[in-house]
């Protein structure tokens, strides 16, 4: 991740300007907005809103200071002082023509001018531009502040500084720079998009499928490939050991099959119009936009989320940006990670979200141990057992766990965790998190942890570095006084079976 821009300008605060808005406002950027039309710029505010609730589910990390959100009057006002102009104005050519043009003659020399097209070509875009050379496509999806692909096209007189420069500011608001090398029409994702979409307008018109089942056809099964492996990695796997050459062997002959319409478009004739809303009408089940909105934004994040686990794909770019949040904020924020006054240490504190809530009406038991996991990632990261100290292949793994449950949390209540360090020795970390509601301090529940240091690449365990020895020891002597805790030690204590 680069350095994010201090100030950017977004020009059209629909459906993507809007989107814009949230992903750059919540990687600490301030952004400066103009739309003709007030109700849009007022409708961005909520935007941001469903961008932070998404951002507060997907990660952990400290996100950096918000940025300032200015609606102006004016593209003058909008793109004074700006590093960056994001038009995102609607998919015609002549107003985006002239509204670059406005744009760039008023904004200052060095500032990029980025248009959000869809796949209207760049260099007719760029045909009245003050200075062609810093003109770019920054081709988002929505939304924008969700998914991280932004596909970047130069058109004929853009300079490749520009490119490079306009990839590393996306890149610094957690987004995948997709390169596009040649200008063509839809540029690369969309051109896949618009060759599925043809195919489904089809099967519609011709009768063959409704919308849901189209809709099914992909999410049970190809979507759920693509959003890891996309189409060719995907197909190598189906040719099985023998890999792509088998596949192709294999399904090529099928190419030849009348099985698509290809380039031929369905007549958009009232009735097929008709038929595909109505169609999607009963698909969406009396959902409202922005309930069908909150669905997409929590499928997302569960996925790149699992994505992030897997270290693969979209996840790789989540699993880079955390830790770069992490690194930049030193670790945690200062409020969540001040040692309380006697010492312990308070370096974890969550909200109990609705999901987290099971038909008890209390937070659900996997939760807890997500939460006490979470606690000792922040106490490794706070001794050190960060970026280079694990590339290394050095850090530690739990072994056991005890977690006691003793109060009840609910929906909506602030939490956080009081760490203790109870013991450590070369190898061995011993643990003790106590999970506090943190309105009343109610103890609700405990967990205790044993973790052994290893040496991934050795396959064994090792002893720790001394810094972070040198660290333990420091939090070992502030905690010196505190009494043993209550339950500390206890094994699970239930009737056991008796010997035959
Ligand atoms: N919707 C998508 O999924 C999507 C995805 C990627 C890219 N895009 C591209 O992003 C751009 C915007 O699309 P959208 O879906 O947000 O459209 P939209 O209709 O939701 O929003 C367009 C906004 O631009 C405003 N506008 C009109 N004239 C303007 C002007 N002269 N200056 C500034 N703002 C003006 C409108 O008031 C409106 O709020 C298009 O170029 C589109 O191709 C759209």
């Amino acid at each position: 991740m680069a350095d994010a821009p201090r100030t950017v300008a977004l020009l059209g605060a629909g459906v993507i300007g809007g989107g814009w808005a949230a992903r750059f406002v919540l990687h600490g950027v301030d952004v400066r907005l103009f739309d003709p039309s007030a109700d849009a710029a007022l409708a961005v505010r909520d935007t941001v809103e469903r961008g932070r609730r998404a951002w507060r589910r997907l990660t952990l990390a400290p996100m950096p200071a918000e940025g300032t959100l200015t609606i102006v009057d004016s593209v003058e006002e909008a793109v004074a002082g700006v590093d960056l102009v994001q038009e995102s104005a609607p998919e015609r050519e002549e107003l985006k023509v002239a509204l670059l043009a406005h744009a760039s003659a008023a904004a200052p020399a060095r500032a990029i001018i980025a248009t959000s097209t869809s796949g209207l070509l760049p260099t007719r875009l760029a045909a009245e531009i003050d200075g062609p050379e810093r003109f770019v496509v920054g081709h988002p999806f929505n939304p924008v502040y969700l998914l991280p692909l932004v596909e970047v096209c130069a058109a004929e007189r853009t300079a490749a500084e520009t490119v490079t420069r306009a990839a590393a500011i996306y890149e610094s608001v957690a987004m995948r720079p997709l390169i596009v090398r040649h200008e063509v029409d839809g540029f690369i994702a969309d051109r896949l998009l618009e060759a599925l979409w043809r195919e489904a307008l089809w099967l519609v018109a011709d009768d063959l499928a409704t919308a849901e089942e189209i809709d099914d056809a992909i999410r049970y099964g190809p979507g759920l490939r693509w959003a890891a492996m996309g189409t060719f990695l995907t197909y190598r796997l189906a040719g099985g050991e023998a890999g792509m050459r088998h596949f192709m062997a294999q399904f090529g002959p099928a190419l030849q099959l009348p099985w698509t319409h290809l380039t031929d478009v369905p007549e958009l004739t009232d009735e097929l119009l008709n038929a595909i809303v109505t169609q999607s009408d009963a698909q969406a089940d009396g959902r409202s936009i922005a309930e069908l909105r909150r669905i997409r934004d929590d499928c997302l994040v569960a996925t790149l989320r699992g994505l992030k686990g897997a270290g693969y794909g979209a996840g790789e770019v989540m699993a880079l940006t955390e830790r770069e949040l992490f690194e930049r904020a030193g670790d945690l924020t200062p409020t969540t990670r001040a040692p309380l006054p006697d010492g312990r240490l308070r370096l974890h504190e969550v909200l109990v979200e609705p999901s987290w809530i099971d038909y008890n009406g209390h937070m659900t038991e996997y939760r807890y141990l997500e939460v006490m996991a979470d606690t000792t990632d922040a106490f490794l990261r706070e001794v050190g057992i960060v970026g280079p100290y694990i590339d290394a292949g050095r850090s530690y793994y739990t072994v056991e766990t005890h977690i006691r449950h003793l109060g009840e949390a609910h929906g909506g209540e602030r939490l956080y965790v009081a760490t203790r360090l109870l013991g450590h020795d070369a190898k061995r970390l011993h643990l003790w998190h106590e999970l506090r509601r943190d309105t009343d301090d109610e103890l609700i529940a405990t967990g205790e942890h044993l973790l052994l240091h290893v040496d991934r690449a050795a396959g064994k365990t090792t002893p720790a570095a001394p810094e972070i020895i040198a660290a333990l020891e420091q939090i070992a002597a502030a905690q010196r006084d505190l009494p043993a805790p209550e339950g500390a030690g206890n094994s699970v204590r239930g009737p056991r079976l008796q010997a035959a």
